[in-house]
């Protein structure tokens, strides 16, 4: 949801704010720009709109220079992807890259205008220019009128300005929106060349040291000195951690997409989560989350967005038959505002992959004090979420980069259900030789995934025969109906073509109206009880004239996955869709990493 850069440099820093900015695309790409502050304090901005290319296209054809500068990749909310509308925005003395919403912004505005002030666009960040413009006026120095600004701002923000005429610092502030200020090595002098980024992985072409600015916190950036106030105007410290290298790696290495290789990462990192919670020698559990007691728990509720949500969808079925506990399911933005009942020993667990995402950290923050826990399941262990939170699995898989989630869902999976092993162990609902045997499944699961992804050359057969058509249908029962709706979502958000997914027993109610010769329905026909149940229904839509493709062990003729146990299953099916939607995506040739109107982090609501 927009990335922000700053750099104070001790040489030209405007390719570094495009390198920085690059890493920062997944979170929007919409329009991108750039402002430099030369030596004499002179402020000159280049904004251009649509990807980063464009920018960079601009820079060539006009280049500026400066060791002071800002950037910003957009993920338009008010306002269109147009260059009026590209930040950083600038009146005479401000200029100001923002990542949020300002939610008084019509206000704020009303009264600008009636005070004389032109607008130049239609976003909501304009009116924070503005503003401080006006404050500027009043107050006569920039941090005065900072602080102020921020004083009349509602909303959430990551704030980076610079001030015409001073030509060492930037200011920026944090509410809501992540921010991290990043510590260069200090030179002869004593002063260090200062960076700022909205996450850690923008800053890790610069610096490996980076402060993580709080909720409400406010900085002024200089080469020699960075002073961080709280949200009550107190002077504070915040602690400088060392990022590890893991988590700067954003090389696509031999892969056409990030996508493709973030679905070929997964025997990797499914292998490498299941190496921290579990102990395949000895067959048993190792002692994670040592703080959270599920002897004390009887209730577990499951918050999150998109295909996260699928993750606690998946991971409910395994709560109740694993450890015999009573799960809910909710969407952040349904849970966040409607009356809800709670347990008095009840666990709340909030899943996402960014730990930014802002409808599932308000669940979060909302239940604190109602609840007996909160656990956050998050793929960045510096997020907002894992901070608040009150316990923390950390999926590890490393930065997920395609604004598709895959192997960052299938370690969310992983993740629930051996939270779920933990509990059923801790309840007594499942005794060593069962935990032997669950173990053993886990095991099997980064050998599972490899067999699967070989499957690729047959998956990009039948996304041939799909590409063509308007819309799709996945059906599955138990715990591959959620697997149908994570499906479902893969195929439309990287090949803009509408599916569904539906339990297989629902269709006859009402879905089975739809088809038709150009219905392709994908049946997630997985081996068990329910089987049979389930070829029922696709026979009742083969009797229709529609066209199917299973997905199974024994599916002769369609998609035919390697046997697991069925527990695990819902894994295999999570690598076959991602690899039918790459699939089908590659062939309709649309942008599989950056598909249109989306974007990686959703720090809006
Ligand atoms: C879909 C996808 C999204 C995210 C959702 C939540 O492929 O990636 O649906 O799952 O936006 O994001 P996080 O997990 O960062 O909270």
């Amino acid at each position: 949801m927009c990335g922000i850069v700053g750099i104070l440099g001790h040489t030209d820093v405007s390719a570094r704010l495009v390198d920085g900015l690059s890493r920062l695309e997944y979170r929007g790409y919409d329009s991108a720009g750039i402002a430099l502050m030369n030596v004499g304090g002179e402020i000159a901005v280049r904004r251009s709109v649509g990807k980063l290319a464009a920018l960079k296209a601009e820079l060539d054809a006009a280049p500026v220079s400066g060791k002071i500068g800002i950037g910003h990749t957009r993920w338009a909310t008010h306002g269109g992807p147009t260059e009026r509308n590209a930040h950083p925005h600038r009146t005479r003395n401000v200029t100001l890259v923002h990542n949020g919403i300002v939610e008084n912004y019509a206000k704020l505005r009303d009264e600008l205008e009636a005070a004389g002030v032109v607008f130049q666009s239609e976003t909501d960040t304009e009116v924070a220019a503005h503003l401080l413009e006006r404050l500027l006026a009043e107050t006569h120095t920039p941090p005065a009128a900072f602080a102020a600004l921020l004083q009349r701002l509602v909303g959430s923000y990551a704030l980076a300005v610079i001030f015409e005429g001073y030509p060492d610092l930037i200011f920026a502030a944090r509410y809501g929106s992540p921010l991290a200020i990043g510590y260069g090595p200090l030179a002869e002098d004593g002063t260090a060349e200062m960076f700022l980024g909205s996450d850690a992985l923008a800053l890790a072409p610069f610096t490996d040291r980076v402060c993580y600015l709080e909720d409400g916190d406010w900085a002024v950036i200089r080469t020699d000195r960075v002073q961080i106030f709280d949200g009550t105007g107190v002077e504070v410290t915040r602690e400088i951690v060392t990022v590890p290298e893991a988590t700067w790696s954003v090389d696509k290495g031999p892969y056409r997409h990030f996508m493709l290789k973030e679905i070929h990462d997964q025997p990797q990192s499914i292998a490498r989560l299941l190496a921290s919670v579990a102990d395949t020698h000895a067959m048993t559990m190792k002692p994670f989350l040592p703080d959270l007691d599920f002897s004390k728990i009887d209730k577990v509720t499951l918050v999150a967005c998109g295909t996260a949500y699928y993750a606690c969808h998946v991971a409910k079925t395994w709560f109740e038959e694993i450890a015999g506990i009573s799960a809910e399911i909710d969407i952040a933005s349904e849970y966040r505002y409607r009356k809800r009942i709670h347990a008095p020993r009840e666990l709340v667990i909030v899943v996402s992959q960014s730990g930014e995402t802002a409808d599932t950290l308000a669940a979060l923050k909302d239940v604190r004090g109602h609840v007996a826990a909160r656990l956050g399941v998050v793929n960045v262990a510096t997020s907002s979420i894992a901070r608040e939170a009150d316990h923390v699995v950390d999926i590890e898989v490393g930065p997920e980069i395609g604004v598709a989630s895959t192997k960052a869902f299938t370690g969310q999976m992983l993740a629930l259900l051996s939270v779920a092993l933990k509990a059923g162990v801790e309840r007594g609902q499942i005794d060593k030789a069962h935990l032997a045997s669950l173990v053993q499944d886990l095991a099997s699961l980064p050998r599972i995934m490899s067999e699967t992804i070989a499957l690729e050359g047959r998956v990009s057969e039948v996304a041939q025969e799909i590409a063509p058509a308007r819309d799709a249908i996945f059906i599955g029962r138990g715990l591959q109906y959620p697997m149908a709706l994570e499906a479902a979502l893969k195929l439309k958000e990287i090949s803009y073509i509408h599916a569904d997914g539906y339990a297989a027993g629902e269709l006859k109610h009402g879905p089975i109206a739809l088809i038709d010769r150009d219905m392709p329905v994908i049946v997630f026909d997985s081996a068990g009880p329910l089987q049979g149940k389930t070829r029922s229904n696709a026979a009742e839509v083969a009797a229709r004239g529609g066209r199917v493709w299973h997905v199974g062990h024994d599916a002769k003729g369609g998609i035919q996955t390697p046997e697991c146990p069925d527990r695990v299953l819902p894994f295999v099916y999570a690598v076959v869709a991602q690899m039918l939607a790459y699939h089908v995506a590659l062939a309709k040739g649309t942008d599989v990493d950056q598909p249109r109107n989306l974007a990686k982090s959703v720090t809006v609501e």
